[in-house]
């Protein structure tokens, strides 16, 4: 952290979040907040409220969230420093010099150089395209059916025969040849100077979350080698941290975002009105954009190529999507190639029907095993059931691990109680897989033990932000240890903390974290939709299930880690006493808090 606690809460204080959302989203006054329609995605009725009490914001549509300085950082693409720059400068407090270092800021500077020269080159490529000299590529473009309007949205573009011209236009534009370089724009040989080589080809400019170009694809027109030729990595170019489209699928709204494998793929998924189709960037997917693809979505559905490389590269993902905890889906594509050649004869009604028939990732894996195996072949087959037997094994969860050795029994014709009998001797040998960390379960259910007790918890924070005389009431069966879910758990701390000291102060809270990510989730805990309930009787009783199912997922909790965690037996007898009292405890609520 650069500034002070202090200093950063005094900037905060000092920009009221109304006045601040105000001057980018037309509000209106309900009720105790102000609505509109959320900036961070399409919607057409406003979900999006700002509470002046609170001092946050909050999108019912999309989750997005936080305080003042969240919504700067999210707005303007600024980071943690930089919002409290921006606010700090706009409520004339005065910072402490120096904030950064000279390395720091030089660092950032050329950041937004290389960004900046980017943007010059694309609006290059794409005023060439529109040329006379670009009409190859008009034509080329038009070939792939691509319409005016697609390529504008992409920003399609296409690079001159001769390679020095877009040397020469970004020089006369200012941009030194070391930037031009380092952009990977250009590579210098003695022979011939400074030299684009991108020739000859229409480009794809890649643009990041933000819609920043932070690199190209040059794709040849008909065939050649390479077919495509991307930029290299550079310090704003990160292959492995951004996917092609995102910045449109983010906002696509359509519950799903839609992987493929080309840039192609996703520009014509995108013209059939599947806005919600991204690609890895001439390279593997890698865990990063799975991560990445996380923060959006729950359902990720695989469109990869049809042949033997697209179906290899489709089980390399699912794993990938495994380790940060999502059961992809798989798209059948047959019997076409990929997505775009796909649309192109079937059109969007039916690529809809395979999107809504996907087949579970798991499934799919069965199903290619199932080819490698000659099914006629009773030593073989048997080899196969081990084989799932051994894929079921990564399901640690049993409920979970039986639901689908049940329903792949079924459909491979094998008796279950032989399944499982290969399944506990596997498993006797090997030991169930290692649960992975799964911080925001695809797998799990929606109304498993495991999530219950997380909504339990950030109801019960939303009640207490709401009701803070309620903490008095409550301190005595329920402390931060029983909040399970490690940034819950600082909040809580935090916030009770606060209110001890009869200080109450939510959108404070939320600047403990630096990253904006974290302050979403915590300002969702402060902002769950609570129950609607008219009575007294129903709103107690509503608290106290809440109440309940925190304090019994807590006991849970360091149960299960006796013996390995030393605070574990003090909070699991504390919390046995609580849970016993709180049972036949009546809390009793302020009546008409509506
Ligand atoms: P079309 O063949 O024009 O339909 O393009 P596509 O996007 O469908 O490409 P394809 O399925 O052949 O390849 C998928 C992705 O792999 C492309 O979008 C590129 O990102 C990448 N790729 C393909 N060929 C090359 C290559 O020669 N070099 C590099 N670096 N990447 C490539
Ligand atoms: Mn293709």
């Amino acid at each position: 952290m650069y500034y002070s606690e202090e200093l950063i809460e005094e900037v905060r204080m000092k920009n009221d979040i109304v006045d601040v959302v105000s001057g980018y989203v037309k509000l209106q006054k309900k009720g105790s907040s102000h609505w509109g329609l959320c900036p961070f995605h399409n919607e057409k009725s406003p979900s999006f409220s700002v509470s002046g009490a609170k001092q946050m914001y909050h999108c019912f549509g999309c989750g997005a969230g936080g305080n003042v300085f969240t919504f700067v950082m999210n707005y303007e693409n600024f980071t943690f420093p930089e919002a409290v720059k921006a606010l700090a400068d706009r409520a004339g407090v005065k910072l402490p010099e120096m904030e950064y270092t000279p390395e720091m800021k030089q660092r950032a500077d050329r950041r937004s150089r290389l960004l900046e020269v980017n943007k010059e080159a694309a609006k290059y490529f794409y005023y060439q395209l529109r040329t006379p000299h670009g009409e190859v590529g008009q034509k080329y473009l038009q070939k792939r059916a691509l319409t005016e309007e697609t390529m504008h949205r992409f920003g399609l573009g296409y690079a001159g025969k001769n390679g020095a011209l877009l040397v020469e236009y970004l020089r006369k534009k200012g941009f030194e040849d070391d930037l031009i370089k380092e952009a990977g724009l250009a590579t210098f040989s003695e022979k011939n100077g400074l030299l684009s080589q991108f020739w000859n080809r229409v480009m794809f400019p890649i643009q990041d979350i933000n819609n920043r170009v932070i690199g190209f694809g040059g794709r040849v027109m008909g065939d050649g080698e390479p077919k495509y030729l991307n930029s290299p990595e550079t310090p704003v170019f990160d292959k492995r941290r951004n996917l092609y489209g995102l910045n449109f699928a983010r906002t696509a709204r359509s519950g799903n975002i839609i992987l493929c494998e080309g840039y192609m793929d996703v520009i014509a998924m995108h013209q059939a009105g599947f806005t919600q189709a991204v690609a890895s960037l001439g390279t593997a997917f890698t865990v990063e954009q799975a991560a990445l693809l996380h923060r959006y979505t729950e359902n990720v559905l695989l469109a990869y190529d049809s042949d033997g490389a697209g179906v290899k590269a489709a089980l390399r993902g699912i794993g990938i999507l495994r380790e940060v905890g999502l059961t992809g889906k798989v798209i059948n594509m047959k019997p076409y190639k990929d997505p775009d050649e796909f649309i192109k004869n079937l059109g969007r009604e039916a690529f809809q029907e395979r999107i809504d028939k996907a087949e579970n990732s798991f499934f799919f894996e069965i199903r290619i095993l199932e080819e490698q195996y000659d099914q006629k072949d009773p030593e073989a087959r048997t080899r196969f059931h081990r084989e799932i037997a051994r894929k079921l094994c990564q399901f640690t969860e049993e409920v979970e691990r039986e639901n689908y050795l049940q329903a792949v029994a079924e459909k491979y014709f094998i008796r279950c109680d032989d399944l499982r009998k290969l399944v506990i001797s596997y498993a006797s040998q090997t030991g169930l897989a290692k649960p992975i960390e799964r911080p925001r379960s695809g797998i799990r259910q929606k109304n498993s033990p495991e999530e219950n007790g997380k909504k339990a918890q950030r109801l019960l924070i939303t009640w207490i932000t709401d009701e803070p005389a309620l903490y008095q009431k409550v301190k005595k069966y329920v402390t931060a240890q029983d909040f399970t879910e490690e940034l819950y758990r600082q909040v809580a701390e935090r916030l009770f903390a606060d209110l001890e000291a009869g200080n109450y102060n939510p959108a404070g809270i939320i600047s403990m974290f630096e990253d904006e990510e974290q302050q979403r989730e915590a300002a969702a805990l402060f902002n769950t939709t609570l129950p609607k309930l008219q009575t007294r009787q129903e709103r107690e009783k509503a608290f106290h299930d809440i109440l309940m199912t925190v304090k019994k997922n807590s006991y849970e909790y360091y149960t299960a880690k006796l013996g390995t965690d030393v605070n574990a037996l003090k909070q699991v007898i504390d919390g046995k006493k609580a849970l016993e009292e709180l049972a036949k405890t009546h809390i009793s609520l302020d009546a008409g808090q509506e």
